[in-house]
Protein backbone atom coordinates (compact mmCIF):
# COMPACT_ATOMS: atom_id res chain seq x y z
CA UNK A 1 0.00 0.00 0.00
CA UNK A 2 1.30 3.22 -0.80
CA UNK A 3 1.18 5.78 1.84
CA UNK A 4 1.73 9.73 1.23
CA UNK A 5 4.44 11.95 3.31
CA UNK A 6 4.90 15.35 3.58
CA UNK A 7 7.03 17.69 1.37
CA UNK A 8 7.08 21.28 1.80
CA UNK A 9 3.94 23.15 0.87
CA UNK A 10 3.50 27.18 0.61
CA UNK A 11 0.94 28.29 3.49
CA UNK A 12 -2.77 28.08 2.42
CA UNK A 13 -5.66 27.15 3.77
CA UNK A 14 -6.54 24.90 1.17
CA UNK A 15 -4.30 22.40 2.36
CA UNK A 16 -2.78 21.92 -1.56
CA UNK A 17 0.47 19.69 -1.80
CA UNK A 18 3.16 18.28 -3.77
CA UNK A 19 2.33 14.90 -3.18
CA UNK A 20 -1.38 13.53 -4.08
CA UNK A 21 -1.77 11.11 -6.58
CA UNK A 22 -0.68 12.04 -9.71
CA UNK A 23 -3.63 12.10 -11.81
CA UNK A 24 -4.10 15.56 -11.09
CA UNK A 25 -7.25 16.91 -13.28
CA UNK A 26 -9.20 13.68 -13.26
CA UNK A 27 -12.92 14.93 -12.44
CA UNK A 28 -14.04 14.01 -9.19
CA UNK A 29 -17.91 12.70 -8.92
CA UNK A 30 -19.21 14.35 -5.24
CA UNK A 31 -17.99 12.42 -2.52
CA UNK A 32 -21.21 10.42 -1.04
CA UNK A 33 -22.66 11.93 2.12
CA UNK A 34 -21.21 8.93 4.37
CA UNK A 35 -17.25 9.20 2.80
CA UNK A 36 -15.70 7.63 5.48
CA UNK A 37 -12.80 9.48 7.41
CA UNK A 38 -8.80 9.04 6.92
CA UNK A 39 -6.78 6.89 9.23
CA UNK A 40 -3.95 8.96 10.24
CA UNK A 41 -0.27 7.10 11.11
CA UNK A 42 2.34 9.43 12.35
CA UNK A 43 5.68 7.81 13.42
CA UNK A 44 8.75 9.95 15.06
CA UNK A 45 7.53 13.11 13.67
CA UNK A 46 9.59 16.34 14.83
CA UNK A 47 9.91 19.87 14.51
CA UNK A 48 12.27 22.77 15.41
CA UNK A 49 11.79 26.58 14.58
CA UNK A 50 15.75 27.49 14.70
CA UNK A 51 16.86 25.76 18.53
CA UNK A 52 13.28 25.78 19.45
CA UNK A 53 12.55 21.80 19.31
CA UNK A 54 8.86 22.26 19.62
CA UNK A 55 7.72 18.86 18.69
CA UNK A 56 10.53 16.04 19.88
CA UNK A 57 8.85 12.50 18.83
CA UNK A 58 5.54 12.50 18.03
CA UNK A 59 3.90 8.70 17.35
CA UNK A 60 -0.26 8.53 16.93
CA UNK A 61 -2.28 6.28 15.25
CA UNK A 62 -6.06 7.55 14.53
CA UNK A 63 -8.66 5.47 13.15
CA UNK A 64 -10.42 6.57 10.21
CA UNK A 65 -13.66 8.76 11.36
CA UNK A 66 -12.23 9.19 15.37
CA UNK A 67 -13.29 12.72 16.74
CA UNK A 68 -9.76 13.70 18.33
CA UNK A 69 -9.14 17.03 20.55
CA UNK A 70 -5.46 18.24 21.24
CA UNK A 71 -4.86 20.41 24.63
CA UNK A 72 -1.69 21.64 26.28
CA UNK A 73 -0.46 24.51 27.40
CA UNK A 74 -0.09 27.88 25.20
CA UNK A 75 3.13 27.15 22.69
CA UNK A 76 3.09 23.49 22.98
CA UNK A 77 3.24 22.93 19.24
CA UNK A 78 -0.23 22.08 19.03
CA UNK A 79 -0.82 24.39 16.04
CA UNK A 80 2.14 23.16 14.79
CA UNK A 81 1.01 19.58 14.88
CA UNK A 82 -2.07 20.45 12.94
CA UNK A 83 0.01 22.65 10.17
CA UNK A 84 2.18 19.53 9.84
CA UNK A 85 -1.01 16.96 9.49
CA UNK A 86 -2.65 19.24 6.78
CA UNK A 87 0.64 19.87 4.86
CA UNK A 88 0.72 23.68 5.27
CA UNK A 89 4.50 22.83 7.36
CA UNK A 90 7.39 21.15 6.45
CA UNK A 91 8.13 18.06 8.99
CA UNK A 92 11.65 17.71 10.17
CA UNK A 93 11.88 13.98 10.85
CA UNK A 94 9.14 10.98 10.80
CA UNK A 95 6.39 10.39 9.00
CA UNK A 96 2.85 11.29 8.56
CA UNK A 97 0.68 9.03 6.29
CA UNK A 98 -2.97 8.22 5.58
CA UNK A 99 -2.44 4.58 4.19
CA UNK A 100 -3.20 5.35 0.66
CA UNK A 101 -2.64 8.40 -1.42
CA UNK A 102 -4.43 11.33 -1.07
CA UNK A 103 -6.07 14.49 -2.73
CA UNK A 104 -5.87 18.08 -1.90
CA UNK A 105 -10.08 17.73 -1.10
CA UNK A 106 -9.19 15.15 1.32
CA UNK A 107 -8.45 17.43 4.09
CA UNK A 108 -9.36 20.78 5.04
CA UNK A 109 -8.70 23.01 8.69
CA UNK A 110 -10.56 25.61 10.01
CA UNK A 111 -8.98 28.26 11.78
CA UNK A 112 -10.44 30.68 14.49
CA UNK A 113 -10.47 33.50 12.54
CA UNK A 114 -12.84 32.45 9.89
CA UNK A 115 -10.82 33.94 6.72
CA UNK A 116 -13.51 34.87 4.41
CA UNK A 117 -12.71 36.91 1.27
CA UNK A 118 -14.32 40.35 2.00
CA UNK A 119 -15.08 41.01 -1.70
CA UNK A 120 -17.23 37.41 -2.07
CA UNK A 121 -20.35 36.54 -1.30
CA UNK A 122 -21.40 33.99 1.28
CA UNK A 123 -22.06 31.59 -1.74
CA UNK A 124 -18.84 32.01 -3.83
CA UNK A 125 -16.99 32.10 0.03
CA UNK A 126 -17.82 28.52 0.36
CA UNK A 127 -17.05 27.79 -3.36
CA UNK A 128 -13.60 28.35 -2.68
CA UNK A 129 -13.50 25.43 -0.24
CA UNK A 130 -13.84 23.26 -3.59
CA UNK A 131 -10.44 23.82 -4.83
CA UNK A 132 -10.16 22.70 -8.45
CA UNK A 133 -13.79 21.95 -8.63
CA UNK A 134 -14.70 25.00 -8.12
CA UNK A 135 -14.94 25.41 -12.35
CA UNK A 136 -16.85 22.15 -12.07
CA UNK A 137 -21.04 22.80 -13.26
CA UNK A 138 -22.72 21.63 -10.03
CA UNK A 139 -19.70 24.39 -7.58
CA UNK A 140 -23.19 26.59 -6.44
CA UNK A 141 -25.02 23.39 -6.29
CA UNK A 142 -22.36 21.68 -3.72
CA UNK A 143 -22.01 25.17 -2.11
CA UNK A 144 -25.57 25.87 -1.59
CA UNK A 145 -25.76 22.32 -0.21
CA UNK A 146 -23.15 22.89 2.59
CA UNK A 147 -24.97 26.34 3.40
CA UNK A 148 -28.09 24.43 4.36
CA UNK A 149 -25.75 22.16 6.50
CA UNK A 150 -24.46 25.20 8.44
CA UNK A 151 -27.79 26.60 8.53
CA UNK A 152 -26.81 29.76 6.21
CA UNK A 153 -29.45 29.33 3.34
CA UNK A 154 -30.87 32.22 3.78
CA UNK A 155 -27.62 34.21 3.99
CA UNK A 156 -25.99 32.92 0.60
CA UNK A 157 -26.07 36.46 -1.46
CA UNK A 158 -24.73 38.44 1.68
CA UNK A 159 -21.51 40.00 2.01
CA UNK A 160 -19.44 38.37 4.85
CA UNK A 161 -19.11 42.21 6.85
CA UNK A 162 -22.57 41.99 7.64
CA UNK A 163 -22.92 38.95 9.29
CA UNK A 164 -22.04 37.82 12.85
CA UNK A 165 -19.07 36.46 14.59
CA UNK A 166 -20.65 33.03 14.53
CA UNK A 167 -22.18 33.08 11.14
CA UNK A 168 -19.09 33.70 9.62
CA UNK A 169 -17.70 30.79 11.48
CA UNK A 170 -20.75 29.09 9.51
CA UNK A 171 -19.60 30.20 6.48
CA UNK A 172 -15.92 28.96 7.33
CA UNK A 173 -17.32 25.52 8.35
CA UNK A 174 -19.19 25.67 5.00
CA UNK A 175 -16.32 25.97 3.28
CA UNK A 176 -14.31 23.58 5.01
CA UNK A 177 -17.31 20.86 4.42
CA UNK A 178 -17.95 21.93 0.58
CA UNK A 179 -15.30 19.33 -0.54
CA UNK A 180 -16.48 16.59 1.51
CA UNK A 181 -13.18 16.37 3.45
CA UNK A 182 -12.02 12.91 4.70
CA UNK A 183 -9.98 14.67 7.69
CA UNK A 184 -11.20 17.94 9.28
CA UNK A 185 -8.88 19.72 11.13
CA UNK A 186 -10.06 22.19 13.46
CA UNK A 187 -7.44 24.99 15.32
CA UNK A 188 -9.80 26.63 17.83
CA UNK A 189 -12.32 27.46 15.63
CA UNK A 190 -14.87 28.73 18.72
CA UNK A 191 -12.37 30.67 20.40
CA UNK A 192 -13.20 34.11 19.35
CA UNK A 193 -17.23 32.75 19.82
CA UNK A 194 -19.59 33.90 22.79
CA UNK A 195 -20.61 31.12 25.34
CA UNK A 196 -23.74 30.07 23.97
CA UNK A 197 -22.69 30.71 20.16
CA UNK A 198 -20.19 28.89 21.15
CA UNK A 199 -22.18 26.01 22.31
CA UNK A 200 -24.36 25.68 19.21
CA UNK A 201 -20.97 25.74 17.37
CA UNK A 202 -20.13 22.76 19.29
CA UNK A 203 -23.63 20.60 18.31
CA UNK A 204 -22.77 21.88 14.78
CA UNK A 205 -19.47 20.14 14.90
CA UNK A 206 -20.35 17.40 16.38
CA UNK A 207 -23.72 16.92 13.68
CA UNK A 208 -21.91 17.52 10.84
CA UNK A 209 -19.00 14.68 11.91
CA UNK A 210 -21.64 12.26 12.76
CA UNK A 211 -23.54 12.75 8.94
CA UNK A 212 -20.26 12.90 7.06
CA UNK A 213 -18.01 10.69 9.20
CA UNK A 214 -14.66 12.36 8.24
CA UNK A 215 -11.48 11.83 10.71
CA UNK A 216 -11.98 15.21 13.36
CA UNK A 217 -8.97 16.82 15.00
CA UNK A 218 -9.89 19.91 17.11
CA UNK A 219 -7.24 22.31 18.91
CA UNK A 220 -8.68 23.58 21.66
CA UNK A 221 -8.10 25.46 24.70
CA UNK A 222 -11.29 24.33 26.23
CA UNK A 223 -11.36 21.26 27.99
CA UNK A 224 -14.72 20.78 28.38
CA UNK A 225 -15.40 21.14 24.78
CA UNK A 226 -12.71 18.54 24.24
CA UNK A 227 -14.49 16.21 26.58
CA UNK A 228 -17.90 16.98 25.34
CA UNK A 229 -16.74 16.50 21.58
CA UNK A 230 -14.06 13.72 21.38
CA UNK A 231 -13.66 10.13 21.14
CA UNK A 232 -10.73 10.71 22.95
CA UNK A 233 -8.56 13.63 24.18
CA UNK A 234 -4.22 14.06 23.80
CA UNK A 235 -2.59 16.14 25.69
CA UNK A 236 0.73 17.51 24.59
CA UNK A 237 3.53 18.29 26.85
CA UNK A 238 7.18 19.06 26.12
CA UNK A 239 7.08 18.68 22.44
CA UNK A 240 5.18 14.93 23.02
CA UNK A 241 1.99 13.47 23.97
CA UNK A 242 1.98 13.17 27.39
CA UNK A 243 -1.51 11.55 27.91
CA UNK A 244 -3.76 10.37 25.88
CA UNK A 245 -7.20 10.01 27.64
CA UNK A 246 -10.36 7.96 26.07
CA UNK A 247 -13.78 9.23 26.30
CA UNK A 248 -16.03 6.92 26.20
CA UNK A 249 -19.51 8.91 27.62
CA UNK A 250 -22.12 8.14 25.32
CA UNK A 251 -23.80 10.49 22.50
CA UNK A 252 -25.95 12.33 22.70
CA UNK A 253 -23.57 13.77 25.78
CA UNK A 254 -25.21 15.30 28.69
CA UNK A 255 -22.66 18.43 29.35
CA UNK A 256 -22.03 18.83 32.69
CA UNK A 257 -22.59 15.34 33.74
CA UNK A 258 -20.67 13.68 36.39
CA UNK A 259 -18.75 11.42 33.67
CA UNK A 260 -18.11 14.01 31.52
CA UNK A 261 -16.59 16.47 34.83
CA UNK A 262 -14.72 14.14 36.27
CA UNK A 263 -12.93 13.21 33.11
CA UNK A 264 -12.08 17.09 32.25
CA UNK A 265 -10.96 17.37 35.64
CA UNK A 266 -8.44 14.56 35.10
CA UNK A 267 -6.80 16.71 32.16
CA UNK A 268 -7.14 19.64 34.34
CA UNK A 269 -4.90 18.49 36.92
CA UNK A 270 -2.77 16.87 33.95
CA UNK A 271 -2.23 20.42 32.04
CA UNK A 272 -1.67 22.43 35.72
CA UNK A 273 0.77 19.23 37.08
CA UNK A 274 2.55 20.02 33.83
CA UNK A 275 2.47 23.97 33.79
CA UNK A 276 4.24 23.97 38.26
CA UNK A 277 6.79 21.94 36.31
CA UNK A 278 7.65 24.62 34.33
N1 LIG B 1 6.64 29.85 11.85
C1 LIG B 1 7.25 29.83 13.04
N2 LIG B 1 8.50 30.33 13.20
C2 LIG B 1 9.13 30.29 14.38
N3 LIG B 1 8.60 29.76 15.50
C3 LIG B 1 7.36 29.25 15.41
C4 LIG B 1 6.62 29.26 14.20
N4 LIG B 1 5.44 28.68 14.42
C5 LIG B 1 5.42 28.34 15.72
N5 LIG B 1 6.59 28.67 16.33
C6 LIG B 1 6.94 28.41 17.72
O1 LIG B 1 6.63 27.07 18.01
C7 LIG B 1 6.10 26.95 19.31
C8 LIG B 1 4.75 26.26 19.22
O2 LIG B 1 3.85 27.11 18.56
P1 LIG B 1 2.34 26.69 18.29
O3 LIG B 1 1.72 27.80 17.54
O4 LIG B 1 2.32 25.35 17.66
O5 LIG B 1 1.78 26.58 19.77
P2 LIG B 1 0.29 26.30 20.27
O6 LIG B 1 0.35 25.11 21.17
O7 LIG B 1 -0.63 26.25 19.12
O8 LIG B 1 0.02 27.60 21.16
P3 LIG B 1 -1.35 28.40 21.41
O9 LIG B 1 -2.15 27.55 22.35
O10 LIG B 1 -0.90 29.67 22.04
O11 LIG B 1 -2.03 28.59 20.09
C9 LIG B 1 6.05 28.34 19.89
O12 LIG B 1 7.19 28.51 20.70
C10 LIG B 1 6.11 29.23 18.68
O13 LIG B 1 6.75 30.45 18.98
MG1 LIG C 1 -2.16 27.48 18.44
Amino acid sequence: MQTALRTSLPETELASRANFAPHARVVREERPLHASGLPLSIRGLRKSFGDNEVLRGIDLHIPAGQFVAIVGKSGCGKSTLLRLIAGLEKIDAGSISFGQDIQPEDIRVMFQEPRLLPWARVLANVEVGLGRDRASGDAHARAEKALIEVGLADKRDQWPSVLSGGQKQRVALGRALVSRPRVLAFDEPLGALDALTRISMQRLLERVWRDQGFTAILVTHDVSEAVALADRVLVIEEGRIAHDVTVNAARPRQRGSAELAGLEGSILSHLLSADDRT
